[in-house]
């Protein structure tokens, strides 16, 4: 039998292989992120001082300390774990830093049962001056996924007049092509809307600037002309979340940027309604704190079955305020179940009663709900029309409305 004839007959079942093979991967790339990612990022407690030692001490720690069975996945190293690149162009783990090689650790933290995340930057270098991916994103894309890596966070520094929309998709392209499933989180802080281009891009994408472990502090440093430091507080980062709502689903996310529980200044009251509120966002549950070494409090919050569920809702449509009264408001979340999430929110600096009506979180005012306090994990009783309680200072009740026929 000649070539051309062993090919004749082979060519259909070459072409289904094809073809399968493209649809498993058009497939597995279309079921990521289905519910908000969860999972520790070294940067907000971190910043540049990264190691295998310490990353293999978060993968460990995820796992003892119950965080995995939580849901928690995802353990991403973030900028700084480069330091240049080969005579080939290949991107180089700093040495000293990661002696065993980045292959070597995504390995350790998949037998933990984890996934393994990584940070690069659309620009020609990182916002900490390593090398970015500008003029290597398939090559990149191509050892990510050698190395095992399952989540790419890639940032928008020293990106010149470089068009933010096809940079990203060039990124996506080479993440899909590499064959490898992962999850592609676009971090280039909200500037240009990324809501209105991002889901057809990336999984999750930042809304803002970078938060920090406090209330309501922010700081804007311009020099030259040039924005160098921007950041803010989670209260000022929830009101920049108002109307992006329609926006997000399964697959594809707001991202208010990750957890500061358990981080700087902030108050066990505080770390509760940053939690409760990224839950009703329908945030990305990605922690900054470090999780070999947190009090029992922290611990308790990061791994609240009941507010978690809220986060990860298959429905996964994200929550919005329903009523602003300064320092009270009212957020609301649909459920799959048909049930509502609700955080009553009191950012004054005293205790206050508050409530709520069915009518202003979507459900019939004469119908009986029983009212479940999810940090509670308690029935509170049925209740028709309304619900009020004691608010704490700069805290939250956030509660479960279940409808029983
Ligand atoms: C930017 C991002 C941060 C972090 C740093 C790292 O500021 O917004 O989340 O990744 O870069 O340099």
């Amino acid at each position: 039998m000649g070539v051309r004839c062993t090919v004749k007959k082979f060519f259909p079942i070459i072409i289904l292989f094809l073809l399968t093979t493209l649809v498993v991967q058009g497939q597995s790339f279309d079921k990521l992120a289905q519910t908000p990612p969860m999972g520790w990022n070294s940067w907000n407690k971190f910043g540049c001082d990264v190691t295998e030692t310490l990353i293999k001490q978060m993968a460990d720690a995820m796992v003892s300390s119950g965080m995995r069975d939580a849901g928690y996945q995802y353990i991403v190293i973030d900028d700084c774990w480069q330091v240049s690149r080969d005579s080939s162009g290949n991107i180089v783990a700093d040495p000293k830093r990661f002696p065993s090689g980045m292959k070597a650790l995504g390995d350790y933290i998949h037998k933990k049962g984890l996934k393994f995340g990584i940070y690069s930057c659309a620009g020609s270098k990182t916002c900490q001056g390593r090398p970015g991916s500008r003029g290597y994103q398939f090559q990149d894309a191509r050892q990510y996924a050698a190395w095992g890596v399952d989540y790419l966070k890639y940032d928008w520094c020293n990106t010149g007049t470089q068009d933010v929309e096809s940079s990203y998709t060039t990124m996506r392209d080479a993440l899909e092509k590499s064959g490898r499933p992962i999850v592609f989180s676009i971090c280039e802080w909200g500037a240009s809307q990324p809501w209105t281009w991002a889901p057809e891009v990336g999984n999750l994408w930042r809304t803002t600037f970078d938060i920090r472990p406090c209330w309501d502090c922010g700081k804007m440093v311009m020099s030259n002309g040039r924005l160098i430091e921007n950041f803010m507080g989670f209260t000022k980062i929830l009101d920049l979340q108002v109307g992006l709502e329609s926006f997000s689903g399964p697959g594809h996310w707001n991202d208010p940027d990750m957890l500061e529980v358990g981080n700087g200044e902030l108050t066990y009251d505080e770390n509760v309604a940053h939690f409760s509120l990224w839950c009703i966002l329908a945030a990305p549950l990605m922690l900054g704190n470090d999780i070999r070494n947190m009090s029992d409090e922290v611990q308790e919050i990061i791994t609240n079955g009941e507010v978690i569920a809220v986060n990860q809702d298959p429905l996964g449509r994200q929550g919005k305020k329903v009523r602003d009264e300064g320092d009270f408001e009212i957020w609301s979340r649909e459920l799959h179940d048909g049930s509502r999430a609700v955080v009553m929110f009191n950012r004054s600096e005293k205790k206050e009663e508050m409530s709520f009506k069915w009518s202003e979180i979507g459900l019939p005012q004469n119908l009986e709900f029983t009212v479940r306090d999810l940090w509670k994990k308690q029935n509170l009783g049925k209740f028709t029309g309304s619900y009020s309680d004691r608010v704490p200072p700069h805290g939250v009740v956030m509660v479960r409305l279940y409808h029983q026929d």
